[in-house]
């Protein structure tokens, strides 16, 4: 009996909730199981996804006395990452929502237990799995460009987890350096297969509230052998600063041949491959024209119920804890992520740029 449990079902986890009963349907798993010490968001979610009474449970404590578990997915505020994944690491295999924990030694401490009991730890860095993101993948290996990017630009702008005219912002999530920019660096970490060296930074911050709620930061990456040996920058920008309808998830790779802008949400890339002719026009519309010639090509994914990265996501550790099979982002790389934001804050914080190792 392979039974599976997702703790926490707040604004995200119930996604888990709707993408794991789905798997079970799908053969993936037996038996679902939710837990949440809300009793209310308990009901309400269990109902809508036809969980049965007896496996909802109020009190992780008593899920773990009473199921014998396969996997648990942890969708509780960052804040209580590591206590709750040290918990349930004694029982059974984890995903842990982002960022893995709030700091470095505390993803350390949680991988330390992992390997000691033979635990599978991914981490839902569900970005990884956004077909935009393994269709740019194909096409910089198609056109064997993957040596030559020059640059990357991250753009991830949304209203955070509450007002930002109130002095209620939950402190259990931290900045939106450890909520939104962590994505886009695991996901730059990950096409370049690499951490960056160092970054510089600068945020803002708002009366009331500890944690930054815009942060602008350019990494460094080491540049490729060959012929880009000079360094690769990321520049990437995470605000809250936004109103509740305004989203944007949006990253733009410029190689020596083209330009690449993904967008996350949209799951579109639009492929911009330069000028029609390169020297200069005549005249002025001339000029336009060869802009206006530039080859565009647009690239929508048709996102269906099949592409939505969190049942991807889910899928592959439902399949991870069956094969033992190293997630595509285990707590090596959620832990390089956590790496590279506590930098950038605090490269923001001095004013100097930061190693990272
Ligand atoms: N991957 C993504 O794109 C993505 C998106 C949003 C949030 N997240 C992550 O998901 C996690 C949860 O975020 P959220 O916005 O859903 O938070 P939330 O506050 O909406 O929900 C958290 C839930 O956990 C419950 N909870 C807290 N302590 C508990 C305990 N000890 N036992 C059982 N239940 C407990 C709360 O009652 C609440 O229902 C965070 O780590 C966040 O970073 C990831």
């Amino acid at each position: 009996m392979k039974t599976i449990a997702i703790v926490g079902l707040g604004k995200w986890g119930k996604n888990h909730v709707r993408n794991i009963v789905r798997l079970q349907s799908e053969g993936f798993c037996d038996k679902v199981v939710i837990c949440d010490a809300d009793k209310k968001r308990l009901e309400s979610i269990g109902n809508v996804n036809n969980i049965p009474n007896e496996n909802r449970y109020d009190d992780l404590d008593k899920l773990l006395k009473t199921e014998e578990l396969a996997g648990a997915v942890l969708a509780i505020p960052t804040a209580i990452h590591k206590k709750i994944a040290l918990q349930v690491l004694d029982h059974c295999d984890i995903l842990c929502e982002k960022p893995l924990a709030p700091t470095v030694e505390d993803c350390q401490e949680i991988s330390q237990k992992a390997k000691k009991l033979n635990r599978i730890i991914q981490v839902g860095h569900l970005e990884r799995y956004n077909p935009v993101v393994v269709t740019l993948r194909t096409f910089l290996e198609e056109e064997s460009t993957e040596d030559k990017i020059m640059h990357i630009t991250g753009r991830r702008v949304g209203p955070g987890p509450m007002k930002l005219d109130s002095k209620d912002l939950d402190p259990n999530y931290f900045g939106c350096g450890h909520d939104f920019m962590v994505h886009d660096i695991d996901v730059v970490n990950g096409l370049l297969g690499k951490i960056p060296k160092k970054v510089t930074a600068t945020a803002c911050y708002i009366e009331g509230f500890p944690y930054e709620v815009e942060l602008f930061a350019i990494f460094e990456y080491e540049g490729f052998k060959g012929q880009n040996t000079n360094p690769i920058l990321f520049d990437c920008r995470a605000t809250w600063r936004a109103y509740p309808n305004l989203k944007r998830r949006k990253l733009i790779v410029q190689t020596t041949k083209d330009v690449m802008t993904l967008d996350f949400i949209l799951q579109s890339i639009i492929m911009e491959k330069g000028l029609a002719q390169h020297s200069l026009s005549k005249t002025f519309s001339d000029y336009l024209g060869a802009y206006r010639a530039t080859e565009v090509t647009n690239h929508y994914l048709a996102a269906g119920k099949d592409q939505e990265p969190l049942y991807l996501q889910d899928k592959d550790f439902l399949s991870c804890i069956d094969t033992r099979k190293k997630p595509l982002v285990s707590d090596l790389e959620g832990t390089d992520a956590v790496k590279c934001i506590i930098a950038a804050i605090e490269a923001a914080k001095t004013g100097k740029a930061v190693e990272i190792k």
